[in-house]
């Protein structure tokens, strides 16, 4: 519908200006300078638009310039111009509106969606990379992490199909004390017996968890662990060779069980960077900032900017000893980043508590006249945690994202027994982890980013509540719907010529006809809008829609036994078109789509 408001708008833009010219007033109207709304009621029209702005122009009050301008739009087959007080309203005509938008769909298939009214890709142009994950090699994936993937994959898709060149990495922390510790007490407890996560039967990254829960329990009684830590980082930082073969092992180990995790969940990056190759970078460029003057040096001979122009105090930059902070190595790192891939956006999708972080940083890359750092993002992000409570991964009570994914798979898999569908749905395994994927993604993205949230297990996989099982659900339905019509020979109308086309689409005019074509009109705008705020909450919400506008047309009109055969060709043909936006969306919240369930 989207073609047809910027028709109207177009339409009234001419009549404005004809209007202007018999009376003499010099003014030349275009469609980018009218206000589109929605009337209060559908019984007052689809599109209002209002005539307030041009009174003082005219010198007419807006009712009267809303009667001329609608007296001099000529009939049109996209609907009925109306005045309604202020207003130039127009109700679009229904057959107009379902042929446009199902030709459109038809027409682009799996491109539908991507492209504005003005048919170019609204984020053209535009160069992003977006980090995410960004886990530590001292534990496994967490719950936080599959928000924060679910967050990142999604945005980075979302942005991909509205135009924008994509380049996805991730920030992997592999050095410091906390990796030390892992392996500290791999020494302790692990090497005697040459314990490996194959000998353990476990998975490789858990494996390296667990040593680093066992450090924590093991200090508690043993606080001089903790120095021999800090020792150990020190010998690693000047590259003691056993240190470093211990290092490379558990890195391997962490990182491989990781990366498994990401398979798994369909989370993938066009690069990894690996803070042991970055954090030594920064440094000279905080020196060249203080030569020019825009930091300043203390007595002690540490480096400091002031935050007085953000409303913020001050920030070391460097130590007395010269060494490079968290927030240095941040500043090398977009820096080598850029030179890398040179990007005109930078997103980090990190954790709202690093809110202070990213305000400092993207201060000081802009205080350092880098061009692109004028269009960096935190996409900050709020906790999750399961309904029975906080996680806290010193003492193991985190929630393990490969054990949490498990668990839904159970569940899923259970459901499928439970309602005797083991048979028909192929490979029932298969489909319950997809159906747990579905179910996790959907959830986690369903809430508005910046939200504290909980995650209920039980919740995400019911099969008719707003969830990711319900898409996948109504996926399925109109898939054996096509198949079924496939196997009676039935065509859609797109197999009809284009005039018989559109006289089969102009009987879809039932009410929820009516209402699913609306909704599946408004895709674009959806997705455009998730690119812009990075938000994939609007389309998890708007997807939800489709559904719910599918299973009531479904209700209220038969398919494949409408009373004649050109209406079942109009009404497959709708049911197809809303499989491709159900199908595409899908993947953009990275819920699989499923044939059979
Ligand atoms: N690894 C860090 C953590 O666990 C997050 C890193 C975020 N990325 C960055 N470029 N600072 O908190």
């Amino acid at each position: 519908m989207s073609d047809l408001r910027t028709q109207s708008a177009v339409l009234t833009a001419k009549a404005l200006t004809e209007f202007a010219k018999t009376k003499n007033i010099d003014l030349s109207i275009e469609a980018s300078d009218l206000t589109l709304e929605t009337p209060p009621k559908t019984e007052m029209g689809d599109l209002g638009i209002p005539m307030f702005p041009f009174a003082k122009d005219f010198r007419m009050g807006p009712p009267a310039i809303s009667k001329e301008v609608v007296s001099l739009i000529k009939p049109t087959n996209i609907g009925t111009f109306i005045a309604v007080g202020p207003y130039v309203n127009i109700k679009f005509n229904k057959e107009t509106v379902a042929e446009t938008i199902l030709e459109k769909i038809i027409s682009e298939g799996d491109d539908y969606g991507k492209k504005a009214p003005d048919g170019i890709s609204a984020l053209n142009g535009r160069r992003v990379m977006i980090e995410f994950s960004s886990p530590n090699t001292n534990k496994p994936l967490h719950l936080g992490h599959l928000r924060n993937d679910a967050l990142g994959e999604s945005c980075a898709r979302i942005m991909k199909n509205q135009g924008a060149e994509v380049f996805k990495v991730n920030n992997i922390n592999n050095r410091g004390v906390h990796i030390c510790k892992s392996m500290l007490a791999y020494k302790l407890f692990h090497e005697k017996n040459g314990d490996t996560p194959e000998k353990l039967g476990l998975k490789s990254d858990r494996f390296v968890g667990d040593c680093y829960v066992e450090f924590n329990n093991y200090s508690k009684t043993h606080p001089e662990a903790e120095q021999e830590a800090q020792n150990m980082l020190l010998a690693w930082e000047k590259g003691d060779k056993k240190i470093h073969a211990l290092w490379e092992k558990m890195n391997q180990w962490a990182i491989g069980g990781v990366k498994k995790t990401y398979a798994r969940t369909g989370v993938s990056f066009d690069k990894l960077y690996y803070e042991s190759e970055t954090y030594l970078k920064g440094k000279e460029i905080i020196l060249k900032g203080l030569e020019n003057g825009l930091f300043y040096k203390e007595k002690d001979g540490s480096v400091w900017v002031d935050l007085g122009e953000i409303k913020l105090d001050k920030k070391v930059l460097l130590r007395k000893d010269g060494t490079a902070l968290y927030m240095t190595q941040d500043i090398g790192l977009a820096v080598t980043r850029h030179n890398d891939w040179d990007f005109n956006q930078l997103v980090y999708v990190v954790g709202s508590e690093q809110i202070y972080h990213f305000t400092v940083l993207f201060y000081i890359l802009q205080k350092l006249g880098f061009d692109w750092a004028k269009r960096l993002y935190h996409l900050s992000y709020g906790m999750v945690n399961l309904p029975e409570g906080k996680m806290k991964s010193r003492e193991g009570t985190v929630v393990d994202a490969d054990d949490l994914i498990d668990e839904l798979r159970n569940g899923a898999l259970e459901e499928i027994k439970a309602k005797g569908r083991e048979k028909c749905v192929g490979d029932a395994p298969v489909v319950a982890e997809k159906i747990a994927i579905g179910a996790l993604h959907y959830f986690l993205l369903q809430n508005t980013p910046t939200k504290d949230m909980i995650f209920n297990p039980k919740e995400s996989l019911s099969f008719n509540g707003n969830t990711g099982p319900y898409l996948q659900y109504m996926g399925a339905r109109i898939s054996s719907i096509l198949r079924k019509a496939k196997e009676q020979g039935i065509q859609s109308a797109r197999s009809l010529s284009e005039e018989e086309r559109k006289s089969a689409f102009s009987l879809l005019t039932d009410k929820t006809e009516w209402e699913l074509i609306k909704t599946l009109s408004d895709f674009q705008k959806v997705l455009l809008k998730a690119a812009e705020n990075f938000d994939p909450s609007c389309v998890a919400s708007y997807l939800h829609d489709v559904a719910k506008s599918f299973s009531r047309f479904y209700h209220d009109c038969p398919i494949l036994a409408a009373e004649n055969s050109v209406l079942i060709s109009a009404r497959l043909e709708l049911a197809k078109c809303t499989l491709t936006v159900l199908k595409n969306g899908m993947n953009l919240i990275l819920v699989p789509f499923l044939e059979t369930m």
